[in-house]
């Protein structure tokens, strides 16, 4: 007998786990009813678990630079008209002291794969953050490393990695990425990471060219047997200077689906609403909390590099300077009767 989406959801949310074909069941004919239950049953979990509470994260973009070739990524090394830029240690202290001044408690170092920053280089750099702010937490956004330059991030004190594992097919990784990368690689970087310790976050886009329901449904197989600390999710946004400038966005309602699909499957999971979900829709980081979201991760980056850190095209934000951004969101959680909380916001079960 065919199971109803109701059941299924219900299953998921008692055991965490389900098939793959239950997945496909799932993410196939969703209706806005299926939408609006899978909402409000992620929505009352992720209360219960954080309250209404949102931790917030800075983000400092600190470098443009990449050896890799996405053919998603509008900071890609064949984006000729990317301005690129790098941030000096001082300017990425100086973002964190800013930071820290308007109630961040975590602070999320971002870049490209860009290797001139060494790990003993990153190491020191974590060190010195933590000096100057040791009741908080860093977490490491760099790309593909190998193990013993992650363990050396790890013990100058680097609490979290956030590696997006993009997609759990290894054919479909090798339609998103140029022949020279390796799913292999960036599966055994993330497994690296949970041996070293470091709150993981693995994740995907939603709606990446050549996408298809069974991927999506694989890519929650792996989510639900890696077990990451965090689940980095957002819709695909083309970006003009990139080979998938004409393919079309990711759906909103699938990502804010998919979003409560992954609160029922890891109750205490770190779930941002992404910036490319506030992209896509005015409303999108408000109705991803709402659909079981539990973090937004604003920009603390310097105003003037901001729009050189163009991975989609019409990014949000990048006008702003970090006291607009981070206000502008407490009052937009307020709107939905939530509140920012000034804390590191650590994964705990
Ligand atoms: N270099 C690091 C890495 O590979 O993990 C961190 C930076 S990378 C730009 C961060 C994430 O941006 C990627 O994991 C990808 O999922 C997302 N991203 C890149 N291009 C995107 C696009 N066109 N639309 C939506 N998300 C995108
Ligand atoms: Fe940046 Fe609203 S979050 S202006």
């Amino acid at each position: 007998m065919r199971q109803s989406k109701k059941d299924l959801l219900g299953m998921l949310r008692a055991s965490g786990r389900l098939t793959k074909a239950q997945w496909i069941a799932l993410l196939t004919d969703i209706t806005e009813d299926d939408r609006a239950y899978a909402a409000e049953l992620a929505r009352a979990v992720s209360q219960q678990v954080f309250g209404r509470r949102i931790f917030i994260r800075g983000i400092v973009e600190f470098s443009n630079y990449c050896k890799n070739d996405c053919l998603y990524c509008g900071i890609r090394r064949s984006n000729a008209k990317a301005q690129r830029y790098r941030l000096t240690d001082d300017e990425i202290l100086d973002c964190c002291d800013e930071g820290y001044e308007i109630g961040y408690r975590t602070f999320v170092l971002q870049s490209g794969e860009d290797f001139t920053y060494t790990a003993e280089h990153l190491a020191e750099l974590v060190r010195r953050i933590k000096a100057a702010h040791p009741d908080c937490a860093v977490t490491l956004s760099l790309g593909e490393r190998e193990y013993d330059e992650l363990k050396l991030m790890r013990e100058a004190g680097a609490d979290r990695y956030l590696l997006r594992h993009e997609t759990a097919n290894a054919a479909h990784y090798g339609m998103l990425h140029p022949p020279q990368m390796s799913f292999a690689h960036r599966m055994r970087c993330l497994r690296d990471l949970k041996s070293l310790g470091y709150q993981t976050g693995a994740g995907m886009m939603v709606g990446s060219p050549f996408q298809t329901t069974e991927y999506l449904a694989e890519d929650l197989c792996f989510l639900q047997d890696f077990r990451p600390e965090m689940i980095g999710m957002g819709p695909f946004l083309p970006h003009k200077d990139t080979p998938f400038a004409k393919e079309p966005k990711g759906s909103y309602e699938l990502t804010l689906y998919l979003l409560s699909l992954c609160r029922l499957m890891l109750p205490h999971v770190l779930l941002p609403a992404t910036t490319a979900l506030g992209t896509i829709h005015p409303q999108g980081r408000e109705q991803g909390v709402l659909a079981g979201a539990n973090v937004i991760m604003p920009n603390l980056s310097p105003t003037a590099v901001r729009k050189k850190y163009m991975l989609y095209d019409n990014k949000i934000c990048t006008e702003d300077q970090s006291s607009d951004c981070r206000f502008c969101l407490q009052q937009r959680m307020k709107s939905i009767g939530y509140e920012v909380a000034v804390t590191r916001g650590d994964y705990a079960e």
